[in-house]
């Protein structure tokens, strides 16, 4: 309820603040692809030079289903987590094989990728593709948290499902990538960890966790 008055000005918000990202001024769907995965574990100002490093040797799905492990190795070094990689080459081999070396264009079937998970499945079907489906990362969860003004643990899977269910509901049909990534945008600039920037803040009118003081208390993490 408290959310359906947010995408408007957030959206308009992201259009004039968004990041410039190599993925964002060609969003093909390999690119998102590499570029989500890649981010997963790391921050976007240093995976920036890797991400153009790696389109640039490895431009398509075909290149990385052939290419090399040690190629693979090199172009990964540096960013951790190798299962991460070795599961694109896998991926790239089913989207050769299977979908004539293109993405699917629906959200289970790139669900259904290695290395996949709901977040990079929810962000390439809606910023590739254009599906409105929801993108669920960790700055979302404190967005969502703090607008709701909502104390329950975002590390349990039940209050991510919760999440997503409430963003489906209130995703733009015109433009769920730019939506998505907003959100994103506005927890990794504005609504960040701690002391949030309130003041610069587009959904800031419609905020519990602001009207109560309380921004600094969310989102709860409690481990089990
Ligand atoms: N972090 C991971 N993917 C992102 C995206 N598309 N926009 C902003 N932050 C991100």
């Amino acid at each position: 309820e408290r959310l359906r008055k947010i995408p408007g000005p957030l959206v308009q918000w992201y259009r004039e603040n968004a990041r410039k990202l190599p993925w964002r001024d060609d969003p093909s769907p390999y690119r998102v692809w590499v570029s989500e995965i890649m981010l997963q574990q790391t921050r976007i100002e240093a995976g920036k030079p890797y991400f153009l490093r790696f389109v640039e040797r490895l431009p398509d799905f075909s290149s990385l289903a052939e290419a090399e492990e040690e190629t693979l190795m090199k172009l990964w070094e540096g960013l951790g987590y190798y299962s991460r990689v070795r599961n694109m080459k896998k991926a790239a081999q089913i989207i050769v094989e299977k979908y004539g070396g293109n993405m699917p264009a629906d959200y289970a079937a790139i669900l259904s990728l290695p290395g996949v998970g709901e977040y990079t499945a929810g962000a390439v079907a809606s910023i590739a593709f254009g599906v409105p489906v929801p993108a669920v990362d960790g700055n979302v969860l404190r967005v969502l948290s703090r607008i709701l003004a909502s104390d329950a643990n975002i590390l349990q899977d039940k209050v991510k499902k919760r999440f997503r269910e409430l963003l489906e509901q209130v995703i733009p049909a015109d433009c769920p990538g730019d939506f998505n990534q907003a959100l994103m945008e506005l927890g990794a600039l504005v609504c960040i960890p701690g002391k949030a920037r309130c003041e610069e803040c587009p959904a800031r009118k419609f905020c519990l966790a602001r009207e109560r003081g309380i921004t600094e208390l969310l989102p709860v993490k409690a481990k089990a």
